[in-house]
């Protein structure tokens, strides 16, 4: 079987790891298409290189610019590539602009789309990611969903005929780079001489966090009144907004770092006391390394994570610092993503819709 998978943005690459390794494993032929929404070496390349991923087949260059100009160039763009490579399937990964030009190049080409993160929902329609997800889970002819959670939205959106539970392709990459990783301090920190367990670590780059300067100097402020450093590997989007805005990075306990690679990360926040966060990847992750998370949005996609007491959603000011300071949760077993091994379900599903 020939595959496709489209991606442009840094979450994806995560993504695209294990299901690239599945799908060499089956014997299937699979090229990579790369939109070029992320561009810098740090946000792309070099994730590339630490997973192993193969080098794309095809490289765009359709990052920055409006919603509309990303997603339409892309999808101009797509249309020749997915005409030549003649797919069985193209696989498309999470909720970015990548995955809905991804989605509507195959869908207008007649080339089958299987959605990997399918189900996933916020109910916040202001959020791109959740306009993207909607649109791409209706569209798309397989909808892989990470759990039973997403499963039970794609029923209420009837959904169900075109839905398979995977599990969590992410499961596979943490589990990948946990041992690659081990309990190393990352070498990334080295210069901040952090104790373990004496920092937190923040992340904060979507745009309700970063496009509201007054929403965005309140994250900021916040973060900066906690009673240990804060390591903030800074994304180009808040380096940008927080610049415009005439805001620091490195005011009172803000310690900003260049973007991490996968492996740092990883390794970051298993040192540390706590991760606050408004990436969606980031409170799974914490949760999957068993670190408690506090997430500073008004929704979030990964119920699980709060169900179980590892995340709690707060907004900016007075309660986050609690929320950061509270006890660590009571030990669980649960396992909400699933088992290992998701990514090898991907291609097996893919196989079995023929
Ligand atoms: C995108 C995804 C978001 C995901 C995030 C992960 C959408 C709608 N959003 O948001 O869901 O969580 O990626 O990082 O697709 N930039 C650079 N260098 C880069 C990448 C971006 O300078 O390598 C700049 C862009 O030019 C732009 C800004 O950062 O000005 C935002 O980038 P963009 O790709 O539009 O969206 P993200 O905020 O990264």
């Amino acid at each position: 079987m020939r595959l496709v998978s489209i991606v442009g943005a840094r979450p994806q690459f995560v993504k695209l790891a294990p299901v690239a390794r599945a799908a060499a494993a089956a014997g299937h032929e699979h090229l990579i298409v790369h939109t070029g929404q992320h561009y810098d070496h740090a946000m792309s390349e070099a994730f590339f290189t630490e997973l192993d991923i193969p080098t794309p087949d095809v490289q765009l260059d359709h990052g920055g610019g409006t919603h509309g100009q990303q997603t339409g160039t892309m999808l101009a763009a797509l249309d020749p590539v997915l005409t030549d490579a003649d797919p069985d399937w193209v696989l498309v990964y999470g909720d970015t602009n990548s995955t809905l030009a991804g989605t509507l190049s195959a869908t207008k080409l007649h080339r089958r789309v299987a959605h990997i993160e399918a189900g996933l929902r916020s109910h916040n329609r202001r959020m791109p990611e959740e306009a993207n997800r909607v649109l791409v889970d209706h569209a798309a002819d397989l909808l892989l969903a990470p759990t039973p959670v997403a499963m039970a939205h794609l029923a209420a959106e009837g959904l169900t005929a075109r839905s398979v539970l995977v599990g969590d392709v992410m499961v596979d990459s943490l589990e990948h780079t946990r041992e690659r990783v081990g309990e190393r301090a990352p070498a990334e920190l080295a210069d901040l001489a952090l104790p373990r367990g004496g920092y937190y670590l923040a992340t904060i780059h979507r745009a309700e966090s970063t496009d509201d300067p007054a929403r965005l100097a309140a994250v900021l402020t916040a973060l900066a009144a906690l009673p240990l450093p804060v390591v903030l590997p800074v994304h180009p989007r808040l380096h940008e907004r927080a610049g415009a805005a005439g805001l620091r990075l490195d005011a009172g306990s803000l310690r900003p770092v260049p973007p991490l690679g996968y492996g740092a990360m990883v390794a970051a926040v298993v040192g540390s006391a706590g991760v606050v966060t408004d990436s969606g990847g980031l409170q799974k992750e914490a949760f999957l390394l068993r670190v408690p998370c506090t997430t500073v949005r008004t929704e979030t996609e990964w119920v699980e994570t709060v169900d179980l007491g590892w995340n709690v959603l707060v907004e900016p000011g007075p309660d986050l610092a609690r929320a950061v300071g509270r006890a660590v949760p009571a030990p669980t077993a649960a396992a909400p993503y699933g088992t290992v091994g998701a990514a090898g379900r991907v291609i097996a599903a893919v196989e079995a819709a023929g």
